[in-house]
């Protein structure tokens, strides 16, 4: 990651500044946001995922305290969290810290070792737009704390013990994917992983001919919580229907496309249409990592346009702001393919697109989105970058944490 951003290393230093004591020794952690390339939904269906990590991030600042509390500040949105380990993790109503909470409690209960810390974050992931902040932070906590205590935890673990922070302590039912990547993923590559049983192969994206680029609607996420639970229970039942004729079904990870024609007579045509999605998107995910390999990005992007069908027609998890974002896209000459990317229902698209052709798709969004819509978009070329890691505060902020 390059440096971050001038203006927001001096809004995290002046509250750092405040929170930290003269003779603490601070440590710096960065966690990235993610996008996924390809394979939406197929995380929760032990399916395949293409996600890689992006440049935009969250710094955690960490230090021991002696005195047994933890101390936790945020730049961005407050308030402050002051609370004592020696008593019971809880959720406090819809505060920034839950994340801190969660992963403390997550921490004490399956692991232990943790002392009293003061912690500072600050972010460039922006908040609801579907790049995974919470994953960041959860993981970037984590990661920062298993560091600075000496509690050894293997990357995958660590991403399985946010993905429970996130279901049982903040209370959202979401997959491995966005905790597995932002843990685990590789610079310059994307990170192919099998959701049943967490093997991964890291993809090279060719950098030098291709960009990510993320283009944010701005559109809120209202519906992606309720309608994603709707989403896994329609999952469900078509895996019932199929298990009733081949008893090793557990997921429709297992279903092929024959085993869809069976049971079409036998589940609603709505059902039918979201295993489709998800049957048709994990073969899309394979087909992809195989054209990366062979350095065809024609056929990848490609398969990023017919991914986005299949999300709006059949798993029906677009809306009209993401679809007027990827008509744009996939407009522009030199962009190789274009879809939403993430749950749905507002947030990003994700365009494969050639280095030259990446100024007129940041015009033609510019122009164009705002009248389809009436939102004002955001775009963000990236890089895939690494996952959590450590970082020198100083390079990293430009400055010493504490003078
Ligand atoms: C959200 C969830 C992920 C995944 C995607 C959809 O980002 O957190 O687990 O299910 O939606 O692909």
């Amino acid at each position: 990651m390059p440096q971050f951003p001038a203006e927001r290393s001096a809004q995290l230093l002046r509250k750092a500044r405040d929170a930290f004591r003269p003779d603490d020794r601070v440590r710096a952690f960065l966690a990235p946001g993610r996008v996924n390339l390809i394979g939406e939904h197929t995380d929760y269906n032990e399916g395949f995922v293409l996600p890689a990590a992006l440049d935009l991030g969250l710094v955690v600042l960490v230090a021991p305290r002696a005195d047994g509390y933890v101390v936790a500040v945020s730049a961005d949105e407050g308030p402050d969290d002051c609370f004592d380990l020696a008593s019971p993790v809880r959720l406090e109503g819809t505060i920034w810290s839950n994340f801190v909470r969660g992963v403390v409690g997550a921490l004490q209960e399956g692991y232990g070792g943790l002392g009293g810390f003061t912690l500072a974050v600050a972010s460039t992931i922006p908040i609801g737009a579907g790049l995974s902040s919470s994953a960041a932070i959860e993981v970037g906590v984590a990661f920062a704390l298993c560091e600075t205590f000496g509690i050894t935890i293997p990357r995958p673990d660590l991403a399985l013990m946010c993905q429970r922070v996130e279901n049982r302590f903040i209370g959202v039912n979401c997959g491995i994917m966005d905790q597995f990547v932002v843990a685990n993923a590789t610079g310059g590559h994307a990170l192919f992983l099998d959701c049943r049983d967490l093997a991964t192969r890291h993809v090279p994206l060719p950098a030098d001919d291709v960009a990510i680029v993320v283009c944010d609607t701005t559109k809120a996420r209202t519906l992606a919580g309720s309608k994603y639970n709707e989403r896994r229970a329609e999952c469900e039942s078509a895996v019932a229907v199929a298990r009733r004729r081949h008893s090793g079904v557990t997921a429709l990870r297992d279903v092929t496309p024959e085993m869809l024609d069976e049971i079409e007579p036998d589940v609603p045509e709505h059902v039918l249409r979201r295993a489709r999605h998800i049957v048709s998107e994990d073969l899309r995910v394979l087909a992809s990592v195989d054209a990366l390999a062979e350095g065809d990005v024609a056929t990848f992007g490609r398969l990023m346009n017919e991914s986005h069908v299949s999300l709006r027609d059949d798993y029906e998890v677009s809306c009209p702001e993401l679809d007027a974002m990827v008509e744009i896209a996939q407009s522009v000459d030199g962009v190789l393919g274009s879809r939403m990317t993430g749950a749905g229902f507002g947030g990003c698209t994700v365009s494969l697109v050639r280095v030259d052709a990446v100024d007129a798709l940041e015009r033609a969004v510019a122009e164009r989105f705002p009248a389809a819509s009436g939102l004002t978009p955001a775009v963000y070329r990236s890089t895939a970058s690494a996952g959590v890691h450590e970082e020198d505060p100083a390079q990293l902020l430009g400055e010493s944490v504490l003078p």
